[in-house]
Parts: structure tokens; C-alpha cells; sequence
């Protein structure tokens, strides 16, 4: 849901060339978040006004336009202070198209430019007040009326700074934003803020930091000559800072970064980072801790994938059992997670346990509802966290709200956070972003470790998020007598799954013979039920977001309340049958899918001759216990709609329309 990447070199020799090398690498760190157009916007080789570049489609399309338009040797020149700005939209207001692409301008002389990640909804009528004191705007989008309010409010108070100039503009917009803003009248200075959208403050330093934290400065600040408690990272005061929407696109410079808070301004002025804000709550800390990552720059690469999807589909041994690492205990059957084990004896007691997220999130909360019912022994809901709030979902102190989620930055799901802390629920989020506003606005949690994950679509993030509430709900039942058969049986199974996944994966090349089959069809319907209803429901989608075929995940039990009327000699069916509660139940719906000639692709367990007889073409997977039956039939879909994807010519990384952490409701 766009990226922005801002880059402020300070005492630092660096070329034009390699400033705009850095921001087109970020932005292609970035790219997941939206890819219909791209921007950028340096200081001109004589360093009296901003240039900007901006082009419609993939950050390729601009790096070909920059090589073209900035090859001159007054590129080449180093210069020891710079400030470049650079964003990857994803259209909200306004088609993708150059004229809405950022940065956008307080006026046709570049004096203030601005990239952002969010909506002002207020924006119609900031540009309405504008417009009346004769600006003119040039874009259909919201972040345009920002450039033009600092310049406005420039105009109007000549001696503010420029952190109080974007201070007092972003007093008047409402919404969710994160900012980065540069300007011809502050050379060498960047001013970044954020409400809701997610932004981070990368800092490069040649010796170690002197601190740990940087103080955050309250109020109206005086002058920075007289302020003593500004951070002064080193003596020598070379410095480099990275703005980023996320640490993927840092991490190659430093690991040393600040995750901003709402409301936070952070500005850079001679080489000195300062974070503000302008009013002080009882409990605000006095500093922001500068947090070292764990992420390795090997985990943001494709290596030798074609793609990140592929990548993080073939990662799935490992993320699985990174996501237990240190929490499960398989030879003592114990489970400990320490983000959640102070609030354990309160879960047990509450009403309820609610479980909210979107899209990939949401599928896995279908799929472990029922382990939770069981071995909790609670009344488990599950929310998609749009329709949750939509109707007003009535939330009491005693339920407990888990909120999924991969980004940790998911609009819809923090809101509906947000809802139920205000209601007295607890809330405990799981998500796989360290430092996501999702993470830090939880009272605990399970991180599930899944490394990150950059292909839009979701999948490695899908099967940790399932092992994360499989592992809650063991915990949860630890004390319980008469489940420990069953809690030993999905232990066991725990163990072996690392193996049993490496077993799916080879079956890829199967699933490619299958996707030839498949691609040139217009329909795909995924069946099963109980513990697989949720396989087709991700199924469908992934092959949905990834290949625009039509797909749907059906409900086998529902078949014959209406679906069935679809099924005929050439419409693509896939079954999922596997030998467990509801393995009768499955065959029912599959001898409706036969004898209306449907000829079904099977998914069944290895060595299950009765089922395949149904079907000339079938997938084997291990066997495994039922609860977790939904991790290794997963993999086969979200392999089968990659290689749809690929034989159509998709853009796997990139599908069309989509992004991958959808900050706007
Ligand atoms: C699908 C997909 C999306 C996300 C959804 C929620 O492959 O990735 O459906 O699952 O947008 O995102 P997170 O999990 O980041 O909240």
C-alpha cells in the first residue's frame, strides 16, 4: 500500500548518481507495497531546486528513465550533503498514471515535495481552503493538498523551521499517513512523520552508535543551538539516515533503526536526527529506543527462486520450524510461549475467544477454529475484520481478541484492534512484523517468526500463523487430563511436519503437469470440508490474486445447496478427501461430483487406493494428524496457483491491483 524510502547523506560524500541508486534500490525493497508508479526527487547538479522523475508502472520503468536522463558527469560530482525522496504507489485517489504519481509539489518551483503512504480523508476539504487562497492542483490524489499546506503555511510564518512548518500541517489533516518531505528552502533536511501507516528511521553511522536511544523532545522546541538533549550520534558527525516504510528496504545499509510512533515527527537537520512531538501524555516515554534487527539481507533476496513466492513456498520446511524454535519442547511435550504466558491464566477465564484478520490471516483462523474449540473449550468466532466493524460487533471485558495478521499493518484489522481495546477486551496479536503497529498496540502476543515474507501473495506467513494458534491452543489445554492423548498425538505430528512439508514440495512438478492442464480454463472450484475447508478457501483465493481466474472454495457439505449446479464435464473441480471424521461425508460429495461427470483432481493421503480410484489424476501427501491435515494441503494450492500463474503470464510477485500491506480501509 505504497512504499516511501527517503535517503539524507550527511558529511558523507555521495554522488547524485549514487543517491539515486540507493532510492531506486529501496524502492525495489519496497515494491510489494504497490507497483503502478514510481517517483523520485533529488537536488539539481547547482543545488537551488529539486528534479523529480516519476513514471507510470514498476520501479524498472524509472531506473531506465534515470540511467536515460541523469548520465551527465554533474551527476557523477559528489556532494557531502543530499536529501532524496522516493515512493512506489498503489493507486487509492486517482488512476495510476504519471500526473498522480509521487512526489507531489507545493508549486510548479518543486519548493516543497512530498511522498506518502496512506489517505487524508480530510483532503477535499484542506484542498478547498487551498484553492481559495489560489493554489492550483495538478493531481487527483490526497497527498497533493500536503505539499501545498507547508507551503501555504511557509508563506505565512516565514521563520518557522521546517519541522514546524510540517508540524503544523499535519495538525490539520486527518487520516492515516506516513511522510517524508523535502524542500529547495531547507537543503540537506528531511522531515518525516507518521499516523497509522508505518515508518522507520534507518541509521548509518562508520563507528558504533554512542546511544541507544534518542530523546523524544516535547512542545515547541527551542532553536537547536540552545536544545543540549538532541542526539548527537557520533563526534565526527558522519552519518547517513534511510526513511522507510520497512526494514526490508534498510537492511541493507544498517541494522540499526527507530520504528516511529503516531504523531512522531523525526527531522534531520545538520546531520542531527531529533524526534518530536507536540503533546506530552502521562504515559509517553522520554526517548525511542534504536532497535538493532535480526533480519539478514540473504532473506530479502530471491536467490535462486524466479520469484519470492516460489522462495517462500520452498521455505516452508524451515519458517515452520522457526516458528516452534525454542517454543516447543517435543521430547518433555511441554509448549511455552513466552509473548502470551502471563495472560494464559486470564484467557482461561474469559467468555470468548474472537479471532480477527483479512484475507490469507482470516483463512487461518478458519482453519484452527476447531482445534480451539476443542482444546479450549471456549466459544471461538471467527471475524474478518472488515464486516466485524461494519457491524459494530458487540465486544465485552471478558473476551479475548486475537489479531492476525502478516504485516502487522493491515488497516482493517488494526481498527478493529482498536475497537476492542476500547471496549476493555484483551488483545493479543499475531503477526510475523517485529515493531508492527499491530505488535505494539497488543498486550501480547506470538510473533510467528516467519521471516519476511515479500511475495504479495501470502504463504509461508499462512502456515506459521496456523502453527502459532496450534501452539496456543496446546497451551491452553495443558492442564486438562483428559486431552493429553490428543495433545500428544498433534505434538507428534508437530515433529514430523518439517519432513512431511519437504515431501509436498515434491510433488512440484506434478502440480506444474496439472497447472498445463488447468491454465486455459476460466473457472477452478476447490472443495472440501472440516478441517480443509479452509485449503479451499485459500486455494481460491491464491489462485484468484495470483492467475485472475474465477475460483471458488466450496464448503463439499453445501455442494448440493447450489454449487453442484456448476459441476459439469469440463468445469475444473478439485477435492480434498483425506481419511478423517469427515472422509464419508467427503466421498458423498465426491460421488455427486462423478456421477454429474465432474472429474475431479484429488487430494487424498499416500497410498489411499479406494480414493484415487475415483479419479485417474491425484496429489498424495503424507498422512498426518487431522488438525493439521490443512498444512501440508495447502502447499499443493498455493504451488498449483503459482504455476497457473506463471503459464499465464502473471506477474507473481506483483499481481495486478493488489499489495501487500493494505494500510487504507
Ligand atoms: C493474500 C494476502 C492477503 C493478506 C491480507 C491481510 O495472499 O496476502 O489476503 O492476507 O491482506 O494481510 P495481513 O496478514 O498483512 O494483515
Amino acid at each position: 500500500m505504497c512504499g516511501i524510502f527517503a535517503y539524507l547523506n550527511y558529511l558523507t560524500p555521495k554522488s547524485r548518481q549514487e543517491v539515486l541508486d540507493l532510492l531506486v534500490t529501496g524502492l525495489k525493497r519496497l515494491e510489494y507495497r504497490g507497483y503502478d508508479s514510481t517517483g523520485v526527487a533529488i537536488d539539481s547538479p547547482d543545488n537551488k531546486n529539486i528534479v523529480m522523475v516519476k513514471r507510470t508502472g514498476k520501479v524498472k520503468v524509472l531506473e531506465d528513465a534515470i540511467q536515460e536522463l541523469f548520465s551527465g558527469s554533474e551527476y557523477s560530482d559528489p556532494v557531502m550533503t543530499h536529501v532524496g525522496i522516493a515512493h512506489t504507489r498503489w493507486a487509492t485517489h486517482g488512476v495510476p498514471c504519471e500526473r498522480n504519481s509521487h512526489p507531489h509539489r507545493s508549486d510548479d518551483t518543486n519548493a516543497f515535495v512530498v511522498v506518502h503512504n496512506g489517505i487524508i480523508t480530510n483532503y477535499n476539504d484542506v484542498k478547498t481552503f487551498l484553492a481559495k487562497r489560489g493554489y492550483e492542483f495538478e493531481s487527483d490524489t490526497d497527498t497533493e493538498v500536503f505539499a501545498k499546506l507547508v507551503h501555504h503555511l511557509w508563506k505565512k510564518h516565514p521563520n518557522y523551521s521546517f519541522r514546524e512548518l510540517v508540524e503544523q500541517a499535519i495538525l490539520q489533516v486527518e487520516g492515516a499517513f506516513a511522510i517524508a518531505v523535502k524542500s529547495k528552502y531547507f537543503p540537506g533536511e528531511c522531515v518525516a512523520s507518521r499516523r497509522s501507516s508505518p515508518l522507520l528511521v534507518g541509521i548509518k553511522t562508520k563507528t558504533r552508535l554512542a546511544t541507544d536511544h534518542i530523546p523524544i523532545l516535547y512542545g515547541k522546541v527551542l532553536p537547536r543551538s540552545d536544545s543540549t538533549s538532541e542526539f548527537m550520534p557520533l563526534e565526527e558527525k558522519e552519518v547517513e539516515y534511510f526513511f522507510a516504510s520497512d526494514a526490508s528496504a534498510v537492511i541493507e545499509h544498517t541494522n540499526r533503526v527507530i520504528y516511529l510512533e503516531d504523531d512522531d515527527v523525526a527531522a534531520v537537520r545538520d546531520g542531527t536526527l531529533s524526534i518530536h512531538r507536540l503533546k506530552k501524555s502521562l504515559d509517553d516515554p522520554h526517548a525511542r529506543e534504536i532497535t538493532t534487527l535480526k533480519m539478514e539481507i540473504q532473506q530479502i533476496m530471491k536467490g535462486n527462486y524466479d520469484y519470492f513466492m516460489q522462495k517462500e513456498i520452498f521455505e516452508q520446511p524451515d519458517s515452520v520450524v522457526n516458528t516452534m524454535r525454542g517454543r516447543v519442547r517435543f521430547d518433555g511435550n511441554a509448549i511455552v510461549l513466552g509473548g502470551i504466558k502471563d495472560y494464559i491464566p486470564e484467557i482461561k477465564r474469559c467468555r470468548r475467544l474472537m479471532l480477527i484478520g483479512c484475507g490469507t490471516s482470516y483463512h487461518s483462523a478458519v482453519a484452527t477454529r476447531q482445534l480451539l474449540e476443542e482444546l479450549t473449550e471456549l466459544p471461538v468466532m471467527v471475524e474478518l475484520a472488515s464486516d466485524f466493524l461494519d457491524r459494530n460487533t458487540p465486544i465485552f471485558r471478558d473476551d479475548v481478541c486475537f489479531f492476525i495478521s502478516q504485516s502487522g499493518e493491515t488497516a482493517d484489522t488494526l481498527m478493529a484492534l482498536r475497537y476492542c481495546k476500547q471496549r476493555g477486551a484483551l488483545i493479543v496479536g499475531i503477526t510475523n512484523t517485529v515493531g508492527s503497529s499491530i505488535c505494539r498496540e497488543s498486550h501480547c502476543g506470538v510473533h510467528i517468526n516467519a521471516g519476511p515474507e515479500i511475495g504479495v501473495a501470502s504463504t509461508k506467513a499462512y502456515t506459521s500463523q496456523f502453527i502459532s494458534l496450534v501452539m496456543f491452543a496446546l497451551v491452553m489445554s495443558e492442564d486438562r487430563l483428559s486431552l493429553q492423548t490428543r495433545r500428544l498425538e498433534i505434538l507428534q505430528a508437530l515433529s514430523k511436519l518439517a519432513d512431511q512439508i519437504r515431501e509436498v514440495l515434491k510433488l512440484d512438478s506434478k502440480v506444474q503437469e496439472l497447472a498445463k492442464d488447468l491454465y486455459q480454463h476460466k473457472s477452478l472450484l476447490i472443495m472440501g470440508r472440516g478441517y480443509n475447508f479452509a485449503t479451499c478457501l485459500e486455494g481460491a483465493l491464491k489462485v484468484k490474486e495470483l492467475t485472475y481466474m474465477h475460483s471458488e472454495g466450496i464448503m463439499a457439505g453445501e455442494l448440493k445447496h447450489g454449487p453442484l449446479a456448476l459441476v459439469d464435464d469440463s468445469m475444473p473441480v478439485l477435492m480434498i478427501v483425506l481419511r478423517d471424521p469427515v472422509y464419508v461425508k467427503c466421498m458423498n460429495a465426491l460421488q455427486q461430483v462423478t456421477s454429474r461427470k465432474g472429474c475431479p483432481v484429488i487430494i487424498c493421503e499416500e497410498g489411499d487406493e479406494e480414493t484415487k480410484a475415483f479419479s485417474s489424476r491425484h496429489l498424495e501427501i503424507p498422512r498426518t494428524v487431522d488438525c493439521l491435515q490443512g498444512i501440508l494441503t495447502v502447499i499443493p494450492m498455493q504451488l498449483l496457483s503459482y504455476h497457473i500463474a506463471v503459464l499465464r503470464g502473471c506477474d507473481v510477485d506483483c499481481p495486478r491491483n493488489l499489495a501487500k500491506s493494505v494500510t487504507v480501509e
